[in-house]
């Protein structure tokens, strides 16, 4: 019986562009799955079907019909099943067909057929493994502290960039843009506008860091690998943004296609009781139109980039992060096309 998503023919060049398997990925937010509705997403170049069973769990199902290959979204939602428009052919939330109406007892019912991927909700929002094979298992999701921890209140913004989602990923593991490009920013106006970074190893990923300055602007950021890959990073506020210091940046980025990039940050701080109101309005009432002005001098800039802008650059000491990242994507794209050429000959 056939499977339409085991990619048995992906080079290590596909898996860099679409995005690492094995690993979860933020989807979209939980508010765009409404409970008994259907909601179609493109993600790592393939499309998925997303709804809420019954109970409110999250499935997400490859977007094909195992019968004849169409698209299950243009189909009805019944509790926990969804039946295909095109021939009635029912699948459940695991992506086994229930039922073929149009001949009962039809060799395809019991059968898993239709990719399911396992699924998540944290702050917000859905995550999905998205294995190299449908047999592969769930790695461990480790979340990122900031969101598991009851002291800290945050926003989520989501958005969708035409720029490849490296791109996405080596503007955040690159703070000297803070002082540039968002110059003119009420939080990133201040600081040195030259620095000396460095890396230092945790055992999670790495810190890449000024050596020179802290808190002036944005001048460090943590990247992780926890099961999904995440940044957090730090930028100033000034005194009219309220009670509780700085405020710190959840970042994660997933391919849509190797042109397009889902990006999604929490936008936190560490406040409680009447600082946290305090911070809660004042967001809402002026910080988060800022914001969005600085990321959408982000998003022009990262989608006015060439898809080959990598290919004739000269990187100096500022890029060490961004050096890192692709070694490591590069690295680990090789190892995964290397495998599914093994496994499939
Ligand atoms: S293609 Fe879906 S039931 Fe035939
Ligand atoms: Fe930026």
């Amino acid at each position: 019986m056939a499977n339409h998503y085991v990619q048995r023919d992906l080079t290590a060049e596909d898996i860099f562009n679409t995005g690492l398997r094995d690993q979860w990925y933020a989807i979209c937010p939980s508010t765009f799955v409404e409970r008994g509705a259907m909601q179609k997403v493109t993600r790592w170049g393939l499309d998925w079907l997303l709804f809420r069973k019954s109970d409110g769990e999250i499935r997400m199902l490859a977007d094909r019909c195992p019968h004849r290959g169409a698209p299950l979204s243009q189909g009805m939602h019944l509790g926990d099943r969804i039946v295909c428009r095109y021939h009635g052919v029912q699948v459940d939330g695991g992506g086994t067909v229930v039922k073929v109406p149009g001949m009962p007892g039809c060799n395809m019912e019991g059968q898993q057929l239709v990719t399911s991927l396992p699924t998540r909700e944290v702050g917000g929002v859905i995550l999905a493994f998205f294995a190299s094979a449908p047999d592969s298992q769930p790695v461990e999701l480790g979340i990122p502290d900031p969101l598991a921890d009851p002291e800290v209140s945050s926003f989520l913004s989501y958005m969708e960039w035409k720029a490849p989602w490296r791109y996405a990923l080596e503007n955040l593991l690159d703070p000297m843009h803070g002082a540039y490009l968002h110059a003119d920013s009420h939080s990133m106006s201040g600081g040195e506008t030259s620095a000396r970074f460095r890396i230092r190893e945790t055992d999670r990923g790495f810190f890449f860091e000024k050596t020179d300055q802290r808190g002036k602007n944005f001048d460090w950021v943590e990247y992780c690998r926890t099961g999904a890959d995440w940044v957090d990073l730090e930028i100033p506020y000034p005194a009219s943004a309220g009670p509780g210091g700085g405020f710190g940046i959840i970042g994660m980025a997933t391919p849509i296609d190797a042109e397009t990039t889902a990006v999604f940050f929490w936008r936190y701080r560490r406040v409680e009781g009447w600082e946290r109101d305090v911070w809660r309005f004042l967001y809402r009432t002026t910080i988060e139109a800022r914001h969005w002005a600085v990321v959408e001098q982000d998003r022009v800039m990262l989608e006015a980039m060439a898809l080959d802008a990598d290919q004739a650059e000269n990187l100096y000491q500022h890029d060490l992060g961004v050096i890192r990242l692709r070694r490591l994507y590069r690295g680990q794209a090789e190892e995964q096309a290397k495998a599914l050429l093994d496994a499939h000959g």
